[in-house]
């Protein structure tokens, strides 16, 4: 698929829960933000099916974000049931690592190929902080695990405040040089004024190379992070919903009142 602006459009990320069993400072208010209601949740194979007509159309590289997508109950069966979908070259996910010392064997026995996980600090207390009670433990263990599963590469998104010289990136930093993990700072944006920047070593947030599509949690295909436009694929079809977001993809972003929590970055 071409945009408007002859980009090909070949990446979907999938986002198959607004959940997460963490409450990042910078993601979201303490008390949790309003949840969807569970009928408005795609179920798994509305997942399924989407990712197949997407494939059919063109796209290639899927990513399975969230909320925490591992929070999701039968994470394990979908990502099987979409790595056996003919026409998938590129096949990862993006998790907090809390739940990948439990999962990433499973997950790469399922046919997931890479994984990237979210490591601001490695200081136990910051990331209690940070994270408002996380286990920065569990994370390097759900790391560990993901490198003896073979999942590969695996990358770290490290959001930093104003740059990666903060003490807490280059710890981040040398960790990985370590640990032959592939690290990416992102910025912090600021939620409420929506300004966003590229990010450092990744593609996010560069326009112009911009392939990528999202399907939120809910079944609306979202042509852009910012910019509000979006189609669902339960009122108008999946290949109409898929068709309209490319159609509608805008040059590039601007304001948007998206919430990281329920479009998964
Ligand atoms: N600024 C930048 N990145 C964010 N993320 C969530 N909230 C923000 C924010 N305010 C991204 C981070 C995190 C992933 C889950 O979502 O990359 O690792
Ligand atoms: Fe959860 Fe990620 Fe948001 Fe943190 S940034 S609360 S891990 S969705």
């Amino acid at each position: 698929m071409f945009d408007r602006f002859n980009r090909r459009i070949n990446y979907l990320r999938v986002s198959v829960t607004d959940r997460c069993n963490l409450r990042c400072t910078y993601c979201m208010p303490e008390e949790g933000v309003p949840l969807l209601h569970h009928d408005d949740i795609l179920r798994l194979e509305e997942i399924v099916e989407v990712i197949k007509v997407a494939v059919g159309m063109g796209i290639s590289k899927i990513r399975i974000t969230g909320g925490e997508p591992l929070v999701r109950k039968g994470i394990v069966g979908l990502v099987k049931d979409i790595a056996g979908i003919p026409g998938i070259s590129d096949f990862g996910l993006t998790s907090n690592g809390i739940l990948l010392e439990e999962f990433a064997g499973q997950l790469s026995d399922a046919g997931l190929h890479r994984i990237n996980i979210s490591l601001d600090t490695l200081d136990p207390e910051k990331f209690v902080l940070l994270t408002r009670g996380g286990d920065v433990g569990r994370v390097i263990r759900g790391i560990h695990a993901a490198k003896a599963a073979g999942l590969s590469p695996i990358k770290i998104n490290c959001v930093v405040r104003n740059s990666s010289g903060e003490p807490d990136a280059i710890a981040v930093k040398k960790f990985c040089a370590e640990h032959g993990l592939e690290v990416r700072f992102i910025h912090e944006m600021n939620l409420a004024d929506g300004r966003f920047t590229i990010v450092e070593n990744g593609h996010g947030g560069d326009c112009i190379h911009c392939n990528r599509l999202r399907l939120t949690s809910n079944g609306i295909i979202r042509p852009c992070l910012f910019n509000d436009a979006g189609f669902s694929i339960r009122d108008l079809g999946i290949r109409q919903a898929l068709e309209m977001a490319v159609g509608m993809k805008p040059e590039k972003g601007t304001l948007s009142n998206s919430h990281f929590n329920s479009i998964g970055g």
